[in-house]
């Protein structure tokens, strides 16, 4: 699309999103920071708050009110760290905008020099990077450290990701390229660039920029242990193309991890408390489904999460689509195995029956999610 109208001589160059969940004392550190980095550059800073319930958006407001170029995007009962990076970078008309995190743990200095990187035409994205020459992860405690360089390693090979640093939350994109692929990331997770970077496949001339990952001046990491199912959810997701989405995915795996869990209770109920195989099974059952919900709950309707009596009336919900998806599951095997006796067959085609069956209804009605 070509237009007549001319960009205003003051039109920002370079927009910042920074997400932040829980960061009321570090957001004016890092304003003073970006402040004194981007001398001589036309920019804007969008901090997009998940309503967080330490009044980060109330600082951001009262920042803004002094400085013009910053802006507040408050998002009510949504979660996500994808999610708000995406919603920023896509308020911004800035023709290249960076994601960085809040606590101080991205070097802002080297702002300028992927700006200028992406003005020279030289690429199309900029990532910070801990993992090449004269980049370090110092801050990382020994297991956090292997943990990255693990799913780094995966990350490659599996979808074929030549970049060091690919779970850096620290890059600056042109935001033309980052709207083309927009509509393909996904909202949930942690690993937006990761996302970014495996749905272009290739199509962007992607060049890091070393820094060293500094340790948390403020509060505390919201990344836990479930983000690493999380990641496996999106490697899984980009294998299939997008066939499957990261939340049936999710929900699927959730459900493997439910059936050990039932499995695992039957034992105990049978062993160690002799109780009858009927009620023993009841239980086991009950126990897999709470697990799976509360689960679920937490990891893929993270960004609905429910609370309170929502929860309970969600759980019991949850319960009853679950009884009618092991019908379903019980039902389809059945008469697969009545057809061709290979027990494998049948018993997978019903348990695939009984996932599909939990996650389309559950997401009707138990989550509702869009
Ligand atoms: N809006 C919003 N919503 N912001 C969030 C959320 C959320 O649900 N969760 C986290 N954030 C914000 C935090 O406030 C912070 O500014 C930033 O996202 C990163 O979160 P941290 O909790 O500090 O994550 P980390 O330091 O453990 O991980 C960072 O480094 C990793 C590299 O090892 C992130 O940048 C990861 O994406 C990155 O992979
Ligand atoms: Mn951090």
């Amino acid at each position: 699309m070509s237009s007549a109208i001319a960009p205003s001589a003051d039109a920002r160059q370079l927009c910042v999103v920074v997400p932040t969940f829980n960061e009321r004392d570090n957001v004016a550190k890092l304003l003073a920071k970006l402040q004194a980095a981007l001398t001589g550059v036309s920019w804007e800073v969008i901090f997009v708050d998940d309503n967080s319930p330490d009044g980060t958006w109330d600082v951001v407001r009262q920042l803004a009110q002094a400085d013009t170029r910053v802006r507040c995007i408050r998002r009510i009962g949504r979660r996500g760290l994808s999610g708000a990076c995406i919603e920023g970078i896509l308020a911004s008309s800035a023709p290249y905008v960076a994601v960085m995190d809040a606590d101080l743990q991205h070097d802002e200095t080297q702002l300028p020099k992927m700006l200028g990187l992406l003005q020279g035409g030289e690429a199309d994205l900029v990532v910070g990077s801990r993992y090449v020459s004269g980049g370090s992860a110092d801050s990382f405690d020994r297991q956090r450290l292997g943990g990255s360089m693990f799913a780094t390693s995966i990350a490659k090979r599996l979808l074929h990701i030549d970049i060091a640093d690919p779970m850096s939350g620290f890059f600056m994109v042109r935001r033309d390229r980052f709207e083309q692929l927009a509509p393909s990331l996904s909202i949930q997770g942690f690993k937006i660039l990761l996302d970014l970077v495996a749905t272009a496949q290739g199509a962007l001339r992607i060049v890091e920029v070393p820094y060293t990952f500094g340790s948390r001046l403020h509060g505390e990491s919201k990344l836990d242990s479930l983000v690493v199912m999380d990641f496996l959810g999106l490697v899984l997701a980009k294998l299939t193309r997008d066939l499957v989405s990261l939340r049936f995915l999710l929900f699927a795996m959730i459900g493997s991890l439910g059936l050990a869990v039932h499995l695992v209770t039957l034992y105990v109920a049978l062993n160690a408390f002799n109780e009858p195989f009927a009620e023993a099974q009841a239980v086991a059952a009950f126990v897999a489904m709470t697990f799976n919900f509360l689960l679920n709950n937490r990891l893929t309707y993270r960004d609905q999460r429910l609370k309170g009596f929502a929860l309970l009336r969600g759980l019991v919900i949850f319960y009853l689509v679950c009884s009618i998806g092991l019908l379903a599951n019980v039902g389809v095997a059945f008469s697969l195995y009545g057809q061709r006796a290979l027990w494998w067959l049948a018993g997978a085609a019903g348990a695939l029956m009984g996932v599909v069956w939990n996650y389309a209804v559950s997401s009707l009605f138990v989550w509702r999610a869009r």
